[in-house]
């Protein structure tokens, strides 16, 4: 080898090695900016769901999980065997139909069988069925089959913003609006014009499209961002729902692997470098209702195992950290979406645009704005929405989708956008944090003074229940709760939703039961605590109990 050869092979050679370090170092980024958690992590944590063996508790097990006294256990069996009595006499016509409907509906054996840790569930649902029937609603509550009135928690998955009967008013009103056109699709009605206007100055972009669901305003604000930055990848944040379509879902849920998604730590820096250093990021999803319980999924009865939930709300840091993501959006030319399909018109009129102070490229809306209908906003800039270019007439980025701007869904939207006007809403909106937040205190208030290891964190009127002793038992609470009158959602005391027409007096009412609820369930000996245990022991002990149940001949105690 000449010495021109040899130092043309040393230069490849040095130029491959440096290429090998600058992949390593972006690899490196990348994993520094995993969560920890299992949710971190979404392979990893779909090998292991796949893994947890099914096992459920037999009656002395189920009350002496945390090995409590026989005189506790029996005190718990009493107060489970009381409630359960009240369940089947109280509900009981709501109870029947909905055993009549379950075995053909897919939907509910699927939230029946996700309401509290599996190992409780067999009992539990044999004995505290929800009923899955209310027959109408009228202001802050809701009617089952039975004639039982509950204080409505549910807020409809956070559609109910306003209150029930605002939505029917927007259906009706919205009916008259377009009967003559009827369910015409393709041809727009005129209504449409407006709501195009008023999600204009709403977003402060520029573009609007209409979907079914938020689903899909989702799924279309992504494959945009692909089509326009010639990129693959999405970025969302660890914990972050942004529907359930495969790519914004790429742990447990999804049976494939969602290849396209980087799943990263929320308001860290580390995540920060990989945004900076990486070229193939397309879209940051940020769900705003994340600064609640940042890094954590959806906080549901069915994982609350012991007492590790936690959540706490600090606007001026997430007002910090979405500055920060709009800065390196705009240095890379990553488009960033906020999700606002859940937060939006609930935090303020201009959405989480408005309360963070951080404007995005691209905004997703859904739930309440369809005015009681079901609907999927996408706005966004005008670079970013169109589907076609103008030089390359068949590269084009399809969306499509048959009830898109439905005309009963445009009326009642146009109801919905126009009671935003009024001065009566705003007046809402201005002191909204301080009502929900003065609530949330007075709630906390009365459990230190009653003694009970409960607490709730709320952002606005999103509320998230806490507890504040390790314990098995926390997700009894909703059963407690429901027997008080308050309905819940399928998730349990995770996610608490109020609308805004609850009125002081109506929320005292809300108090005074959650309490009662509490006491009572103290009383029945669930909180009971041995000095000795912590979250961590509880998890040790559920984790050996798995392992055991994955050994041949471990005990499986067979199906549910
Ligand atoms: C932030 C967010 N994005 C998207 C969705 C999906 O919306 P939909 O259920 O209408 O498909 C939800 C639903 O809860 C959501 O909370």
């Amino acid at each position: 080898m000449d010495f021109g050869t040899t130092t043309l092979a040393f230069s490849a050679g040095a130029a491959a090695l440096a290429a090998s370090v600058k992949k390593l170092t972006t690899r490196l980024q990348l994993s520094k900016a995993k969560h920890w958690s299992l949710s971190g992590h979404a392979r990893l944590a779909r090998r292991m769901a796949a893994l947890v063996p099914f096992y459920a508790y037999d009656e002395s097990q189920f009350f002496r999980a945390d090995d409590a006294p026989e005189e506790v256990a029996a005190r718990r069996h009493a107060g489970f065997m009381r409630l359960a009595e009240q369940y089947r006499t109280r509900f009981a016509e709501t109870l029947r139909r909905t055993g009549e409907v379950a075995d053909g509906l897919s939907d509910l054996q699927f939230t029946e069988a996700y309401r509290v840790p599996f190992q409780f569930s067999r009992l539990v649902r044999q004995h505290l069925r929800a009923g899955a029937f209310v027959q109408s609603s009228d202001g802050t509550t809701l009617t089952d089959l039975d004639g039982n009135r509950f204080y409505d928690l549910t807020g409809s998955y956070g559609v109910n913003l306003f209150g029930y009967d605002f939505y029917k008013d927007c259906m009706e009103r919205g009916h008259r609006l377009v009967r003559d056109l009827g369910p015409v699709l393709g041809p727009y009605h005129p209504v449409i014009a407006d709501n195009v206007r008023r999600l204009r100055e709403i977003s402060g972009l520029d573009e609007v499209s209409f979907h079914m669901s938020g689903t899909e305003a989702v799924m279309q604000a992504v494959r945009l961002a692909r089509y326009h930055t010639r990129r693959s990848h999405l970025v969302r944040f660890v914990g972050a729902y942004h529907g359930w379509w495969g790519d914004v879902m790429p742990g447990v849920g999804n049976p494939i692997r969602a290849h396209e998604t980087y799943t990263l730590k929320d308001m860290s820096e580390d995540s920060l470098r990989v945004l900076r250093t990486r070229r193939d990021i397309a879209c940051v999803l940020v769900n705003p209702l994340q600064a609640l319980h940042p890094n954590a999924s959806a906080p549901a009865d069915s994982a609350l195992v012991d007492s590790a939930r936690n959540a706490h709300f600090d606007r001026t840091a997430y007002a910090e950290w979405l500055k920060s993501l709009r800065q390196v959006c705009s240095e890379r030319g990553i488009v960033l979406i906020f999700d606002e399909v859940f937060v939006g018109f609930r935090l303020a009129v201009g959405g989480a645009q408005e309360y963070f102070g951080v404007r995005a490229d691209m905004v997703t809306y859904g739930k309440t704005l369809g005015g009681g209908f079901p609907v999927g906003v996408l706005c966004g800039r005008k670079d970013l929405m169109r589907r076609f270019r103008d030089d390359r007439p068949v590269d084009v980025c399809f969306a499509r989708g048959t009830f898109n701007s439905h005309p009963y869904v445009m009326a009642a939207m146009h109801e919905f956008l126009g009671h935003l006007d009024t001065p009566a809403v705003r007046a809402i909106y201005r002191n909204l944090d301080d009502i929900w937040d003065a609530r949330a205190a007075r709630l906390n208030g009365r459990l230190r003074e009653a003694g009970l290891p409960v607490r709730v964190a709320n952002l606005s009127s999103i509320w998230t229940v806490l507890y504040t002793q390790p314990s098995r038992y926390n997700w009894m609470l909703q059963y407690y709760l429901r027997a008080e009158g308050l309905a819940l959602s399928w998730i349990g005391t995770g996610r608490l939703i109020f609308s805004h027409n609850y009125t002081d007096a109506d929320f005292d009412n809300v108090a005074d039961r959650f309490v009662a609820a509490a006491a009572r369930m103290q009383e029945d000996g669930w909180w009971w605590l041995d000095p000795a245990t912590t979250n961590r022991s509880i998890r040790r002990k559920i984790l050996r109990e798995m392992i055991a149940h994955r050994v041949p001949f471990g005990g499986g105690q067979g199906k549910r």
